[in-house]
C-alpha cells in the first residue's frame, strides 16, 4: 500500500470533530502544540510514544516520516474540533497487507493531547470515525490495539465502540515496569454489526 499517493485519504468528518491527515500539514502553532504534548509526562505514560525529539527543531524534522512514513506502514491524522483547534492524533500502525484476501491489518493509536477534552466523548467518536474510515475507504479488514490494563478510561472508550479483548500479559517496559497488558482487536464485520458501514463486507 502507498498511503502517499493513495488519493483516498480524505478529511473525515464527524459530528462534533474532522480527522485531518498529516499529509495534508500543521500550522507552526499545531506543531508547537504536539511538541508539548510530547513533554507531558502524563500522556507519554498512558501512550507510549508520542512523536518528539531532543528539540522542536529536532521534532518539526522528523514528525512527518513519523507520522506517515513512505513505506505506507502508518497513517495518522489530526483530531480537530468543529472549531478548527487540533486536541489529539489518531493513527494506524504496523500495517499489513493479508496475503490471502489481500485486505489491511493495522494496530490502532490515539491520544487527545488537550486533557481538558479527557472524558466528554472526543476519543470514542474520534476512534469511531477512524474505524469507519478504515473499513469503509481504506480496505481494512481487522484493527487491534494494545493497552494497559490500568487504563480504565481508554479501555471503555475501546469497548463502547465494540473492541473485545483478545488476550491479556504481563510485560515490563523500562517506562512502567512490570503492568498488566491487552490486547483488544475489532473486525470489519463487527463493526458493520454495530455502527452500519455503507459499503459491502466481504
Ligand atoms: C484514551 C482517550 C483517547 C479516550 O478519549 P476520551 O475522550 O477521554 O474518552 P471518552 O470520553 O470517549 O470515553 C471515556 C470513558 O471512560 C469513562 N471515564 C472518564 N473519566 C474516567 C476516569 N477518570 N476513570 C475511569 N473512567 C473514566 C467515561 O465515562 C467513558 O466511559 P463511558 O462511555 O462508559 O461513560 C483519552 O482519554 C486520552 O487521550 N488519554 C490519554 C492517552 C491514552 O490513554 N491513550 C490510549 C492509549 S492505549
Amino acid at each position: 500500500m502507498d498511503g502517499r499517493a493513495s488519493g483516498r485519504h480524505i478529511e473525515v468528518h464527524g459530528s462534533s470533530l474532522s480527522l485531518r491527515p498529516a499529509t495534508f500539514g500543521f500550522s507552526e502553532a499545531e506543531l508547537q502544540r504536539r511538541y508539548q504534548w510530547s513533554l507531558d509526562n502524563e500522556l507519554q505514560y498512558w501512550s507510549g510514544t508520542i512523536p518528539g525529539g531532543r528539540s522542536y527543531a529536532d521534532f518539526v524534522e522528523n514528525v512527518s516520516y513519523r507520522d506517515w512514513p513512505s513505506d505506507g506502514r502508518r497513517i495518522s491524522y489530526g483530531i480537530v474540533t468543529r472549531e478548527g483547534e487540533l486536541i489529539g492524533m489518531v493513527s494506524c500502525y504496523n500495517i499489513e497487507q493479508m496475503l490471502v484476501t489481500g485486505h489491511m491489518v493495522g494496530e490502532l493509536g490515539v491520544y487527545l493531547g488537550e486533557k481538558t477534552y479527557w472524558g466528554s466523548g472526543y476519543g470514542t467518536e474520534a476512534v469511531t470515525l477512524f474505524l469507519r474510515h478504515l473499513f469503509e475507504q481504506l480496505d481494512f479488514d481487522a484493527v487491534y490495539l494494545h493497552t494497559y490494563k490500568s487504563n480504565i478510561r481508554a479501555r471503555r472508550s475501546y469497548e463502547r465502540v465494540g473492541f473485545e479483548l483478545d488476550e491479556e500479559r504481563r510485560r515490563y517496559s523500562p517506562r512502567v515496569g512490570y503492568h498488566d497488558e491487552l490486547r483488544m482487536s475489532i473486525t470489519r464485520t463487527r463493526f458493520n454489526q454495530l455502527h452500519g458501514l455503507q459499503v459491502a463486507t466481504s
